[in-house]
This record gives structure tokens, C-alpha cells and sequence, in this order.
């Protein structure tokens, strides 16, 4: 199949730029659309064929079920019944964003857009691209992230192309998502609501629109063997995942680098590509660590790429990156919502470059860093070692 990529600019759009797209979701057909968290690919939600066609494309199991999106307020009711006062109180505050509930399906959804299940996850996007999209095909949009799955989530159209090209028929362009982490999760068809999934919406952010919501055990899981199950299906797949082998080391910058340096020369002298993804602030305290690499035998051997222009996530203070070392850094710590925004474009790089082992610092819970961490732990299959 031959996928079209159509660029669409928010800022500039009409009805003539969203024809093909509408045509292709009524006719069952598939398309990628950009959300203010991640890319989505979408499929009309009312019909089974269009969600068998998501689950064949990213090759995802069949029992982890789709996000459908909407653009009014008013399709809630259309597709949930038993819907709480408290669901209402939750759009009121943050949607349209990145926020999805859980609620008890109407018979109009069928069971291969919800995994079986008899509830559905429902988000009304903030994006303007989206909310058009959804409002020009008349549908509700059944969309999971648009990666192959068990990859890093898409947050740019290039991402998309990566994983599905040749597989969907349609990619909207419209740059960047700004979040970089998928919705926030709740579950609101139990009492007291529970957060299934961390976002940009966080714990201390819900707790002021519902004061009991907690967090279902299974998001703050740091242990494989924990023998908790999650209640959103698709947290219990491996997830997020470079190619590479990512390792997080817990503890004070010094111990950090300090093992990160020992890794890495152990790695390298095997013959090995690795990869660093950190804060500004470690990225500092690893100048001389970075030196002393690029400048070890193993180092020398590597050409040493001095147009820093040309590396994406290039940093001054790290003097360059070269092919053996790939320093990723993601932006300082004071700056979570940057370090969400470039997290899932981090993983991929690795990939990009064939690093083979990539170390990360762990990053504070606090606020949005509990959605950086959880996907951070998925990525690293667990593997957190305190240093
Ligand atoms: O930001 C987002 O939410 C993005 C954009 C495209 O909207 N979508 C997204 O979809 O992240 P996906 O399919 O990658 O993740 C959906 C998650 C999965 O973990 C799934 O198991 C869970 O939501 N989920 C969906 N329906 C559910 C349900 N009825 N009950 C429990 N969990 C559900
Ligand atoms: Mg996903």
C-alpha cells in the first residue's frame, strides 16, 4: 500500500485539506494524525474493520484496547452510559487535552475497538488538527499512539513514517506534538477514581477536581517480578523500547557518571556502541568523562563528528558526539516539560545511530516526572540499578 503524507498547518487550514483524510476514515481506511501529546492512528471507532486494520498495522495484540477521540462534549453521551458527575467535572477542567476516561460503553462502540471490554477510553484532543479531523469525517476516531508496537510512542510525522509507512493510507504532517507523553489515564468506572496511566495531567492536578483519586499500584511498579497486574491492558506489554539495551542508574551525579563511565568502557572495549540520555545538569558533571572517551584508544578510533550543528541534540558543553559515544540530552531539570517533549524522540535516535547499550540518570517523581519515569522504567524493561 502506498501511504500518502499530506502536511496540514493549523494555523492555516480548510475544509479542501481534510477531504481525502474524512473520504478515507468513512470509507474504513486508516490515517495518522498529530495530537498535543503524540501522533495517533486513527480509524472510524464504529467499525470493527477499521480497528482490525490498527491492530494488523502496528502488529499490537488484539486485547489491549483503542482511545477513542472526540470533539464535542456532547458525543460522550452517544457513546457511554452511567456516565458519574464526576466525568463531567473532569472535561469541564481539562478537556479538550490529554486527558482519556474510562467509562461503560454503549453498544454503538463495538468490541474490537475496546479489546473485548465493556468500557471504553474516551479523550477529546486539544489539537487543532484533531479536533478538525474528527469533526470533518463526522466520527468518532478510534486512534492508539501511531508506533509499531512495543516502539517508542510518535511525537513528529517522520517518527510515523519510521514504523508504518506501507502499511497505512494516509500520515497528517503537522509537526511536533507538543507534550511528548501520551494522555493521562483515568479510570472513572470505579469509586474512588484511579489513574491508570500518568501524562501531562498529573496526580496533584486531578486531586483538585477529585480528592480521593489515587493511583492504580501497577503505575508506580519499579520491580519486574512485582506481581501486580495493570488495569489499563497495554501496561503490561514491554513498551517504549530502544533497540538497545537501556540501563537507569539511580543515585547522586557523581556515583552516575562515575558508573556510567565504567560501563561504558567496558562496552566499548568490546566493541560497542553507547549511548548516554540525560540532564543538562549530569550532561556537565560527564564533561570530562566525555573526554576522557573520545580521547581513550577506543575513542580515537571513532571519527568525531566537530559539526555540532548536525547532531540534533548536540551540546555544546559535551564537545561533540562521535560514533561510538552518543550523548542525548534531553534539557535541564527544572524543565520536565521539555524532558517529556524530547524523551520518546531520545529513544529513537539510539536507534538511528545502532547504539547497542544506553545508559540513562533516573529522573524526580515529582509532578510530570512521574510519567517521564514510568516510561522510562517500560524502556529500560525494569532495569534500574542504584548507584
Ligand atoms: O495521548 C494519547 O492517549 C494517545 C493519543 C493518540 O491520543 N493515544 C494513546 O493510545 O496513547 P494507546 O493505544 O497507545 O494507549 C492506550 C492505553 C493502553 O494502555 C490501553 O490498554 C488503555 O489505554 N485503555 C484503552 N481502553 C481501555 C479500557 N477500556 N480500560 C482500560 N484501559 C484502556
Ligand atoms: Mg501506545
Amino acid at each position: 500500500m502506498r501511504t500518502i503524507v499530506r502536511k496540514i498547518n493549523a494555523e492555516n487550514m480548510t475544509s479542501e485539506d481534510f477531504a481525502e483524510a474524512a473520504r478515507l476514515l468513512r470509507e474504513g481506511r486508516l490515517v495518522a494524525f498529530p495530537t498535543e501529546t503524540v501522533y495517533g492512528l486513527g480509524g472510524d471507532a464504529f467499525d470493527p474493520t477499521a480497528s482490525r486494520r490498527i491492530y494488523e498495522a502496528k502488529g499490537r495484540p488484539s486485547d489491549n484496547p483503542l482511545i477513542v477521540h472526540i470533539a464535542r462534549l456532547e458525543e460522550l453521551e452517544n457513546l457511554c452510559e452511567e456516565i458519574p458527575e464526576e466525568a463531567y467535572r473532569l472535561a469541564d477542567a481539562f478537556w479538550p487535552g490529554p486527558l482519556t476516561m474510562i467509562l461503560k460503553k454503549k453498544d454503538c462502540i463495538p468490541k474490537e475497538t475496546t479489546g473485548g471490554l465493556d468500557t471504553v477510553a474516551i479523550r477529546m484532543p486539544s489539537h487543532p488538527i484533531a479536533n478538525r479531523l474528527i469533526l470533518e469525517a463526522g466520527l468518532p476516531i478510534a486512534a492508539p499512539s501511531a508506533n509499531a508496537s512495543g516502539r517508542p510512542s510518535t511525537t513528529k510525522a517522520e517518527h510515523v513514517i519510521e514504523d508504518l509507512d506501507g502499511r497505512i493510507d494516509m500520515i497528517i504532517d503537522g509537526g511536533s506534538s507538543d507534550i511528548g507523553l501520551e494522555s493521562t489515564i483515568v479510570d472513572l468506572t470505579v469509586s474512588p477514581a484511579l489513574i491508570l496511566r500518568p501524562g501531562y495531567i498529573t496526580v496533584e492536578m486531578l486531586k483538585k477536581v477529585l480528592p480521593d483519586i489515587s493511583y492504580d499500584p501497577a503505575v508506580l511498579k519499579r520491580e519486574k517480578n512485582e506481581n501486580i497486574v495493570a488495569k489499563a491492558p497495554g501496561m503490561k506489554y514491554r513498551h517504549y523500547a530502544p533497540k538497545g539495551d537501556l540501563t537507569i542508574f539511580e543515585g547522586a551525579d557523581a556515583n552516575i557518571s562515575d558508573e556510567i563511565e565504567k560501563q561504558a568502557e567496558m562496552r566499548l572495549s568490546e566493541g560497542h556502541r553507547v549511548g548516554v540520555l540525560c540532564s543538562t545538569e549530569l550532561a556537565g558533571q560527564m564533561k570530562e568523562v566525555f573526554s576522557r572517551l573520545c580521547a581513550s584508544e577506543y575513542g580515537k578510533k571513532a571519527f568525531c563528528d566537530k559539526d555540532r550543528d548536525k547532531n540534533e541534540v548536540a551540546n555544546s558543553e559535551n564537545g561533540c558526539n562521535n560514533e561510538l559515544v552518543y550523548f542525548s540530552v534531553l534539557g535541564s531539570r527544572s524543565d520536565e516539560g521539555m524532558i517529556a517533549q524530547k524523551l520518546f524522540d531520545a529513544l529513537r535516535s539510539f536507534d538511528e545511530k545502532g547504539i547497542e547499550y544506553i545508559y540513562a540518570e533516573s529522573f524526580s517523581t515529582h509532578d510530570l516526572g512521574q510519567a517521564i519515569m514510568n516510561r522510562l522504567i517500560k524502556a529500560a524493561g525494569y532495569h534500574i540499578v542504584q548507584v
